[in-house]
């Protein structure tokens, strides 16, 4: 023998039951590790050698169900204890909403456990050149001999001894498998120490981009937004007669999105009358767009009950009130319009003929608080 080491001695048989009848006798003389290399999958070989049940289906259980305790915490600890903020007027702790999280991590969690478990763990990959690979018998037992490999594990294991106990239980011939010469850019140490290697040179590319941003505002990456042709604001231009660049929209242009508000310049906005017909798809419509847009302050039913007033004390006019009922519709359009002390201005979210929607849907609050009979029938016929 030469000085290297003995990675496994195989004994070669002619027929799957001559292995299966070997496996006890070897087992048992010898307090190695066994392995078997067959042509086709032979039964009952895995419980003969003692092979045990694979652990990756309790691993993934262990780390699916950390998986989604994880996403809860996260979840609650960033939207309910770092950043409270009432959502929707629900509750910060609201586990609902949290479920898509929770699932998401829950299937990255066991998923990369099973890839990378049964990878780098069990199968102990990458393993770039397998000792079976070398043995001179391996295109046999490719083809229709059986091994039985006694294995060294990194320890020394009696040669002579195992070849005798593997001949006298049958084998027709031993072969001693060496482990291969240790090649340095093939061994799995080199091929970790490479990844480190990128993953360090993508963390430092990634941080120095980031910091020559900074330092340097005008080395910007992509800029042919900015590179084009064009004229900055106040910039003259000899094209137009008056020699400015910048133009007036032509004489009597309406925008299409807002349309100027001009109950500034009135006597009394109270005046404007609600111009939208009271449909049953104009107040559905209003409807969403005051849950939308109003509820978290005045409550869902318009009476100013909300879950701000538990979080912040705070009270929102109750629409329903006698004064704000006896208010006309051009007095509350204006102050969706304009906003009102703590209440912020909504021109800009609703567009004209939603604030009157909203406004009809107001009002149906406050008739269904003392609703009458003819209410229902006259609703029955709209
Ligand atoms: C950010 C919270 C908030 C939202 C959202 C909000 N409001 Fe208000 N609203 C208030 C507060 C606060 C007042 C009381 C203002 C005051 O009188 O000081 C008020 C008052 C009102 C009044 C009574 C005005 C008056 O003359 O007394 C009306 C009508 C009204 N809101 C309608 C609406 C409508 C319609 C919406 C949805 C488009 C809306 N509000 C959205 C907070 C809000």
């Amino acid at each position: 023998m030469n000085n290297r080491e003995v990675f496994s001695v195989l004994g070669i048989f002619d027929s799957a039951q001559s292995l299966m009848r070997a496996i006890p006798e070897v087992k048992s003389g010898a307090a190695a590790k066994l392995e078997a290399y067959t042509p086709y999958p032979v039964h009952g070989l895995d419980e003969a050698l003692g092979l045990r049940k694979s652990p990756i289906a309790g691993m993934v259980l262990v780390m699916a169900v950390i998986g989604s305790i994880a996403a809860l915490g996260l979840e609650f600890w960033t939207s309910g204890v770092d950043y409270p903020q009432v959502t929707a007027g629900k509750p910060y702790f609201s586990w609902e909403a949290f479920v898509p999280i929770m699932f998401e991590l829950t299937v990255l969690f066991a998923a990369f456990t099973a890839g990378l478990g049964m990878l780098l763990l069990l199968n102990r990959l990458p393993f770039f050149r397998h000792p079976m690979l070398a043995a001179r018998s391996m295109p046999l037992i490719t083809r229709d001999k059986f091994a039985l490999a006694v294995e060294a594990g990194g320890k020394t294991i009696d040669v002579e001894e195992i070849s005798a106990l593997l001949r006298d239980s049958g084998a027709a011939s031993v072969e001693v498998v060496e482990s291969p010469p240790v090649h340095g850019l093939a061994s799995p140490r080199f091929f970790f120490r490479v990844l480190i290697a990128i993953a360090i040179a993508c963390c430092v590319a990634g941080y120095a981009t980031y910091w020559a941003m900074k330092l340097f505002p005008k080395a910007i990456p992509m800029v042919h937004m900015l590179d084009q042709p064009r004229l900055g604001p106040q910039q003259g231009n000899t094209f137009f007669t008056d020699g400015s660049g910048m133009r007036m929209p032509v004489e009597g242009t309406v925008s299409r999105i807002s349309i100027p508000y001009t109950v500034d310049e009135q006597e009394d906005p109270s005046a404007m009358g609600n111009p939208l017909p009271r449909t049953a798809p104009v107040l559905g419509r209003g409807r969403q767009l005051f849950n939308d847009y109003c509820s978290v302050c005045h409550g869902i039913l318009g009476n100013g009950e909300t879950t701000l007033t538990a979080a912040y004390e705070a009270k929102p006019t109750n629409l329903l009130s006698k004064n704000i009922a006896a208010l006309t519709d051009g007095s509350m359009y204006h102050v969706i319009m304009k906003g009102k002390n703590s209440m912020p201005s909504y021109s800009a979210d609703l567009s004209q003929d939603e604030r009157w929607a909203v406004l009809h849907y107001v009002r149906v609050l406050q008739r269904a608080l003392d609703a009458k009979d003819e209410d229902v029938s006259s609703a029955q016929k709209e």
